[in-house]
């Protein structure tokens, strides 16, 4: 079995999403390992109705050295589903090729600093732009830079929201998340 590690800030529809294509072999010969917050969150409380192991490091300075201490020894993948804080350098370069990021927009466009929730969505409208999407790629030091693992597209309509266009992007997310993850994890045997 593949082991997983999930860092999440939010609701955690995606990771809901991973629990289910970990359980039902969409990825196959998968688990969760563990699930690691850094604020209070509701994707905590899904970890814990499955039985997951999960824990609260507050964001903030110490996270990355924190979670470094948890993380289990033969971790395959840290996934980041919906995960606001930025990792330090030193931990990105020690878990290099396995740590991946979603995006909610087409890569390289409308990503980096500043560049998350409805900010990314408003962007895209405001930029005109006729698609958007959500990506899944590696995470390195340099915030939304690393390989592009997959991509799903949703069209920008006339008259959509930056709460429209992000239920689409949502969608496209659940679709292409557990696709890339089992990707990853097949290019590591
Ligand atoms: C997703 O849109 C993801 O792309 C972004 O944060 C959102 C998380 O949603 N990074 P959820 O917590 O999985 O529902």
């Amino acid at each position: 079995m593949k082991k997983l590690v999930i860092l999440v800030s939010g609701s955690g529809t995606n990771l809901q999403r991973i629990i289910d294509s970990t359980a039902s072999g969409e990825i196959p010969d998968a688990e969760i390992s563990l699930v690691v917050a850094d604020r209070e969150c509701y994707g905590l409380q899904r970890a814990e109705d499955h039985g997951i192991k999960n824990q609260l490091i507050r964001r903030g300075k110490g996270f990355s050295a924190a979670l470094e201490t948890l993380m289990p020894e033969d971790t395959s993948l840290i996934v980041l589903a919906g995960f606001l804080s930025i990792l330090s350098t030193g931990f990105c370069e020690k878990y290099h090729g396995r740590i991946i990021n979603i995006h909610p927009a087409l890569l390289p466009k409308f990503g980096g600093k500043g560049m998350w929730g409805m900010n990314v969505h408003q962007a895209v409208i405001d930029a005109g732009e006729k698609e958007s999407g959500a990506t899944v790629h590696f995470v390195t030091a340099e915030i939304d830079e690393g390989e592009i693992i997959l991509q799903g597209k949703v069209a920008v309509e006339e008259n959509d929201t930056p709460e429209t266009l992000a239920a689409k992007v949502h969608q496209a997310e659940y679709d292409i998340f557990p696709k890339a993850i089992a990707k990853v994890l097949r290019n590591q045997s």
